[in-house]
């Protein structure tokens, strides 16, 4: 099949030197700092660093999620060894492994899929590491083991079964779907992959509304699987779409066509990324929330990082090729834009992709960097300037 001819594109060749210099300022800092904690997100253009052992918790009525972003410092670091052939970046990172291993069996959580993709699955098909890591496959089992099979959902927060929590599903589930799908490529029970396909296929049915919108979390009655309630947890309404879990909706329902070829899967991703680029400003920086009616409102530049991943994958894997180039150009236009308004180049400023925000509801990080907006930018940009190939973002054999 042939692919209609794409102009050069000097301006992301740029921007992706530009993450290069801003990773290696990352690599040095992630240098001096103790092994065992990593940056989450920026405020006053410093990190706010978590340790990795630091698990997801009930704070009366309110919910922490404890450490769910240490891999992405991996990631960064991983992209930095391949792009500038950094060996620095690959032994620190390769030495931390160890005190990320632990998390695997961690059945507090849904997010194991963002500790360990950008962590021990990508470093895995880069060949940084084993492959086979067993660690990975071992995260893969615990994520799988959080199947409601009643509502056909991951339970998202809290220990399994725990009553506070056995019955919330969140949007972002779909991005720690990338860890179940590469599982199953390398062999693992089918039980992984059953699993996942039909999280995927719950989550398109009960998160996406009519005009390509989301929901953010799912409440269901985990004995029956009934649907309970369908709102927000850090959007700013229950009727309203929170940009990033647009975003992860985006690229997880792309991703998850990718593994499945199930055409559900490539409509919802297309539904959620044309209500979503069609809502951008010029400089492509989302706001925090599509329905915060401020004319300036919060921005979240990691939401338009995601999405633009998404545009990326379905560039990759629509079955139309006029849908692939409008997808791929989409990506495209909108991370040049973002690289533009966001990247930083203050070596004085901590971090990588500014503008971006953590949860307005909770005051946390409204205005900095974020631990996986710096990834998936990156990671967003490699494959735009061909420096990583789809099967290797993947982590299994794309359908064409
Ligand atoms: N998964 C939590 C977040 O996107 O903030």
């Amino acid at each position: 099949m042939t692919e209609p001819a794409e102009p050069d594109r000097p301006a992301l060749r740029g921007e992706w030197d530009r993450f290069l210099q801003a990773a290696e300022r990352e690599r040095r800092a992630g240098e001096g700092r103790p092994e065992g904690v990593f940056p989450h997100y920026s405020e006053d253009g410093s990190w706010r660093l978590l340790a990795v052992d630091e698990l997801s918790t009930w704070r009366g009525e309110v919910y922490d999620h404890g450490n769910w972003t240490a891999g992405f410092w991996y990631g960064v670091m991983w992209l930095l060894a391949l792009g500038a052939g950094d060996a620095r970046a690959k032994e620190l990172t390769r030495g931390r492994l160890p005190r990320l291993v632990p998390r695997s069996t961690d059945s507090t959580t849904h997010d194991l899929g963002f500790l360990f993709y950008p962590s021990l699955v990508l470093g895995g098909e880069l060949g940084f590491v084993d492959p086979g890591e067993a660690a990975a496959v071992q995260a893969a089992n615990t994520l799988t083991a959080r199947l409601n099979a009643q509502g056909g959902y991951l339970q998202a927060f809290g220990p399994i079964g725990d009553p506070r929590s056995a019955g919330t599903s969140t949007i972002d589930t779909m991005m720690n779907l990338p860890l179940l799908w590469w599982a199953r490529e390398r062999g693992a029970d089918v039980h992984l992959g059953n699993a996942a396909r039909w999280h995927a296929r719950t989550s398109a049915r009960l998160y996406v509304r009519d005009d390509g919108s989301t929901y953010h979390l799912l409440r269901f009655d985990p004995v029956s699987g009934a649907l309970r309630h369908q709102g927000t947890f850090q959007g700013a309404a229950d009727d309203s779409c929170w940009s990033r879990g647009q975003a992860w909706g985006i690229c997880g329902f792309a991703w998850a066509y990718a593994a499945t070829g199930e055409p559900e899967f490539c409509r919802a991703a297309e539904r959620c990324a044309s209500y979503f680029f069609d809502r951008l400003p010029d400089d492509a920086v989302a706001p925090w929330d599509f329905g915060d009616p401020s004319p300036t409102p919060t921005r979240d530049a990691s939401a338009t990082a995601i999405a633009c991943l998404g545009a990326l994958l379905l560039g990759h894997v629509h079955p139309e090729a006029d849908r692939r180039g409008r997808w791929r150009r989409t990506g495209l236009d909108a991370l040049e834009r973002i690289g533009d308004a966001c990247l930083n180049t203050d070596p004085a400023t901590q971090g990588i992709l500014l503008h971006s925000c953590y949860s307005k509801p909770h005051g946390l990080g409204v205005d900095g960097a974020t631990a996986w907006g710096d990834f998936f930018f990156g990671l967003a940009l490699a494959l735009a300037v061909d420096a990583i190939p789809l099967r290797t973002v993947l982590g299994f054999r794309p359908p064409r």
